[in-house]
């Protein structure tokens, strides 16, 4: 679809997009395009990026918020790859001013740059009323990263391929959550290449989403899911940042149903019985001094999405 190129653009579009957890991650070996196959089950949750598009005549980017120092600004700035092949794929000849307000962790496993990513095609697509359809706009995000498609649908899905081909899942009741947050981050690659060592050629069958946990998820059942919680990449996280087992165990100390390495790291994720137990669970964490930073959230949550700036307002 091609647009003109006097499309409006005279408003400013918020847009919020949430961060992930996966609930199992499950990982075989890798291919020969280098990424592994996966089976995964993410639950958004309640940390949000914010993304504010603002018309310009180029294509620029700020960032504010927790660890933005560390958020490059360049053509890398997944954020505004998605800007620009919205642009591309429309015909839009219009720029953009994009700011980034981040409250997921910078490189913690938890997509906080694919949520960025996400929350830029919404934004963009509503700012230069580009109009596509949520297939396309999928399509589009799973060029950008393999987590960009989740960021976008939200709530809670089962992954395969990259990661990027989404099922939705079913899933009753909230859940809450701890997070004990690093300053520095870990590297999405270098954790997936740790992994490849320790499984050292071994041969894995296609991994498959897990029956336990979707069960648990159907239940409403937070005990069972936390004993369901499982994630391949753990070993790898743990390999490259040692001290992330005293985190693991501080949580299991202070009662968490489940507790784990959410993605690649290194942010930890522990399941609470309630929102007060995840307070306490936090506290224990700080009392520990085992984490730099913690959040609690709730999931699942939907997807990003306009909050200020739509259509027609
Ligand atoms: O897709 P994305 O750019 O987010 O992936 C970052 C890196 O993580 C890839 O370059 C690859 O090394 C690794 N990866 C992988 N298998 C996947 C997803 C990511 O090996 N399924």
């Amino acid at each position: 679809m091609s647009l003109p190129s006097q499309v409006r653009t005279d408003r400013e579009v918020r847009v919020r997009a949430p961060g992930k957890v996966n609930l199992s991650l499950r990982v075989g070996a890798r291919e020969a395009d280098g990424y592994h196959p996966l089976a995964t089950v993410f639950q958004a949750v309640s940390l949000y990026e914010e993304v504010v598009a603002r018309p310009s005549t180029a294509l620029s980017v700020t960032v504010s918020g927790q660890h933005s120092h560390l958020v490059p600004t360049g053509p890398e700035n997944l954020a505004l790859a998605a800007a620009q092949l919205l642009a591309a794929r429309t015909g839009v000849d219009a720029g953009v001013h994009l700011h980034l307000h981040k409250a997921v962790p910078v490189a913690g496993g938890m997509a906080g740059g694919s949520a960025d990513a996400a929350g830029a095609l919404i934004a963009c697509d509503a700012l230069w009323r580009t109009g596509l359809a949520r297939e396309e706009l999928a399509d589009l995000a799973a060029r950008l990263g393999s987590d960009v498609p989740f960021s976008l649908a939200g709530h809670t899905a089962i992954g395969t391929g990259r990661g990027h081909l989404l099922t939705p899942a079913m899933s009753r009741g909230e859940y809450h959550w701890a997070f004990a947050v690093r300053d520095e981050g870990l590297s999405t690659a270098r954790v997936f290449g740790v992994f490849d060592e320790l499984i050292s050629g071994a041969t894995r069958l296609e991994p498959e989403a897990d029956r336990a946990l979707m069960q648990a998820l159907r239940a409403g059942d937070a005990p069972a899911l936390g004993r369901a919680l499982h994630n391949d990449l753990q070993h790898a996280a743990l390999e490259l940042a040692p001290s992330l087992a005293e985190s693991l165990a501080v949580a299991e100390d202070a009662g968490a149903l489940g507790v784990l390495v959410s993605g690649s790291g290194p942010t930890v994720a522990a399941l609470a019985r309630s929102r007060q137990h995840a307070l306490v669970v936090a506290a224990a964490w700080t009392a520990a001094g085992v984490a730099d930073q913690v959040a609690t959230a709730v999931g699942p949550v939907p997807g990003a999405r306009v909050v200020h700036g739509a259509r027609g307002g």
